[in-house]
């Protein structure tokens, strides 16, 4: 290899990451890496701080105008709500779609327990809503790697459960002529392509990188330091031939901001080897029952619902964990009001109530002490049983045949 390319492969400029947020050293930072959300203030993390500390764009209001002008639908609400609120190239996007120019659809799950929760219907909600509304491809990557080498799973155990996740995932209603499902377990031996594109990432991005960005250090296993290429090489289109032949083809990731450290360093690698940056909405921590300050997390069963939960374990979960904004006996309550922000019944409804008028009424019946905390929990209780019995529904319909076409690698339409 000469010099000159030596060199530039061994300097990365993470430009984008300027601030790792990993370790970083700012005591009153809220910690937000794909492992760990903790926020200082009870109220969740302070996203618009989180913007520049990533060097990401904000969703604004011109965007929003530009999203509903180009694809003339309204908005869909977990956007005009804010929920996803932080974007990288998304103009990019809707140009190419002006002009007719294809793109892509990339998400991923990592199959930590055999059911999804709430938290996780964000990403794939919109991306079933972008699916529609583009009428484009999209590629879900379930990263049973990654959580074998990051949780107390053998190799078998995480790949049952990617399987079991990809159901939950068929369930959200996605085409099943336009989306391909994979293991990388499984598709990683099937098509070369993508392992020769995993190694031009590699050969692009230092162990000091690495250490940076994802705080890996020496007692780290190998496996750990060599994932972050696995979760890049699907944003490169090259990585699917059955889909996209050869052709280079651009690519949009939604996902929550926790996985903003990985498409930081997609970011960087992929003009190096000749591909364009993927763009990426990022959205917003459904918040664990207990409070804001964490997301709600699959290891954590007693702050999570998950889409399997009965309507009575639904219903004995929100009553007895669901942080209450409300004040401490009914009297009070009546006089003093309560308190919208902290309260996660409610948050939980700006998430699921599409209803405006309705979610407007009763946050100012709650504030006034009007309404009280059990009679919130009652309506979040009517809101989500609904939502989870007719997921349960939907995944029950799914037979074998249907969950192994989502997953062969396969021609889209
Ligand atoms: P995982 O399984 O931790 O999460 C899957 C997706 O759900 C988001 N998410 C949440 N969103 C809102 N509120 C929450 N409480 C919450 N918890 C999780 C995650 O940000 C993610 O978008 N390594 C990834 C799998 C992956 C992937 C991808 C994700 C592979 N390629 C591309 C997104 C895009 C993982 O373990 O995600
Ligand atoms: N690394 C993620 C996690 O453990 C899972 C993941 C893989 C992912 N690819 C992704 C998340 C793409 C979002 C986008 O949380």
């Amino acid at each position: 290899m000469s010099g000159d390319l030596a060199n530039s492969v061994n300097k990365l400029d993470i430009k984008e990451n300027s601030v790792t947020n990993h370790n970083n050293d700012g005591g009153d930072d809220d910690q937000v890496d794909p492992w760990n959300v903790v926020s200082q203030a009870d109220t969740g993390v302070d996203y618009e701080k989180l913007i520049k500390r990533f060097g990401s764009s904000k969703i604004d209001e011109e965007l929003l105008a530009r999203f509903e002008k180009v694809t003339g639908k309204p908005v869909h609400h977990l956007l005009r709500r804010g929920f996803f609120f932080s974007h990288r190239d998304m103009h990019s996007i809707l140009t190419r779609y002006e002009n007719g120019k294809p793109f892509y659809l990339y998400t991923g799950r990592g199959p930590s327990s055999s059911s999804m929760h709430l938290g996780h219907l964000i990403p794939f909600t919109l991306c079933k809503w972008l699916q529609d509304v583009f009428s484009c491809p999209l590629v879900i990557q379930l990263t049973d790697d990654e959580k074998t080498l990051w949780k107390d799973l053998k190799v078998e155990q995480a790949y049952q459960m990617a399987l079991e996740n990809a159901k939950d995932i068929i369930a959200c209603g996605f085409d099943i002529n336009k989306t391909f499902i994979f293991s990388d377990f499984t598709y990683i031996g099937q098509r070369s392509e993508f392992y020769r594109n995993m190694i031009r990432i590699q050969k692009c991005v230092t162990f000091n990188q690495v250490k940076g960005i994802f705080g890996f250090d020496d007692s780290s296993v190998i496996g750990k330091i060599a994932f972050p290429a696995v979760q890049a090489t699907p944003a490169l289109s090259t990585s699917f031939p059955d889909i996209f032949g050869d052709k280079k083809v651009p690519c949009l990731i939604p996902c929550a901001i926790d996985q903003d450290p990985y498409f930081r360093m997609t970011r960087d690698v992929c003009p190096r080897i000749g591909f364009d940056k993927p763009a990426l909405l990022h959205s917003k921590f459904f918040p664990a029952l207990q409070g804001a300050k964490t997301k709600m997390s699959s290891s954590e069963a007693n702050s999570t619902i998950f889409m399997n939960d009965t309507p009575k374990q639904l219903k004995n979960k929100i009553n007895k964990h669901a942080f209450s904004g409300g004040q401490a006996t009914v009297e009070e309550h009546r006089k003093l009001g309560g308190n919208c922000d902290l309260d996660i019944s409610y948050q939980y409804l700006r998430f699921f109530l599409e209803d405006d008028e309705k979610l407007e009424q009763i946050k100012k019946d709650y504030t006034s002490g009007a309404l009280l905390t059990g009679e919130l929990k009652k309506i979040l209780i009517e809101t989500l049983t609904p939502v989870l019995t007719q997921h349960q529904q939907n995944r029950s319909k799914i037979t074998d045949d249907t969950l192994k076409t989502f997953m062969t690698p396969r021609k889209l339409c």
